[in-house]
């Protein structure tokens, strides 16, 4: 399975992905988690996409090219991958299109996630993401047993940087001037299938699993 979930920051591509990597054995490629391990390491990559990040703003084309195709062709990447969070630029698009014809790989589907921007907010406002093993949970719709402690490893829980309101604004503006115009991209392609993103997590999750068995 050969597969981009798409959709605005709190879609739920992140919770889904995870899902995703146990059914069906394949890696989840989240550029954002790259990133953010980068940012946290202190790598020149790291330092360079910081501001960008803070700010709510995307990293430059060229930096998630080149973390993807590099990641592309890695041995677990053989029997699929689902890429969460990439590409979010017609460019973007245009250079793992031609990144998998060189690999001699075609994408199945492109799955978009639509959900309403105040839940959007709401569900990033109440994000918690584990630092040990990279859980997410939500304090609302998806909470630890224990208040910031993760169920699955006991880690700490943490609010990532750009999470925060007025960022989260600045990163669904971009979303909509950047990255929605790949949502006709891929149905002109004949690869977007939609779900409605604003039911429960297991519900989402379903419906995924009801659509890529028939793709
Ligand atoms: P990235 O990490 O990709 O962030 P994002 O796209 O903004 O998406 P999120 O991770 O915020 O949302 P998600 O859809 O994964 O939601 P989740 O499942 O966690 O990117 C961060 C930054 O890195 C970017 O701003 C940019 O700077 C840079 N970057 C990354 N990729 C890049 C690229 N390709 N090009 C350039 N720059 C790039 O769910 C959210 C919350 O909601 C959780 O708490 C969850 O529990 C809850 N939830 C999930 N589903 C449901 C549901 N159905 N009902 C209720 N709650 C739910
Ligand atoms: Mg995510
Ligand atoms: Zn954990």
């Amino acid at each position: 399975m050969k597969l981009i979930l798409l959709g605005p920051p709190g879609a739920g591509k992140g919770t889904q992905a995870k899902m995703l990597t146990e059914e069906f054995g394949i890696p989840q490629i989240s550029t954002g988690d790259i990133l953010r391990a980068a940012v946290k390491e202190g790598t020149p990559m790291g330092i360079k996409a910081k501001g960008f990040m803070d700010s709510g703003a995307l990293v430059p084309d060229e930096v998630v090219i080149g973390i993807v195709t590099e990641r592309l062709q890695k041995e677990d990447c053989n029997s699929g991958f689902i890429l969460d969070g990439f590409p979010r630029t017609v460019p973007q698009a245009d250079a793992l299109a031609d990144n998998l014809k060189g690999l001699d790989k075609d994408l199945d589907a492109v799955v978009s996630l639509e959900v309403d921007v105040e839940a959007l907010v709401e569900r990033l406002t109440g994000r918690r993401t584990c630092k040990e093993c990279g859980r997410g949970y939500h304090i609302a719709f998806d909470p630890s047993r224990t208040e910031g402690v993760c169920d699955a490893c006991g880690g700490e829980l943490f609010q990532r940087d750009d999470d925060q309101e007025e960022t989260i604004r600045k990163r669904l503006d971009v979303y909509n001037e950047q990255t929605s115009p790949l949502t006709d991209y891929y149905a002109a392609a004949g690869l977007l299938k939609s779900l409605d993103g604003m039911q429960e997590i297991g519900t989402v999750q379903q419906q995924m699993l009801e659509v890529l068995k028939a793709v």
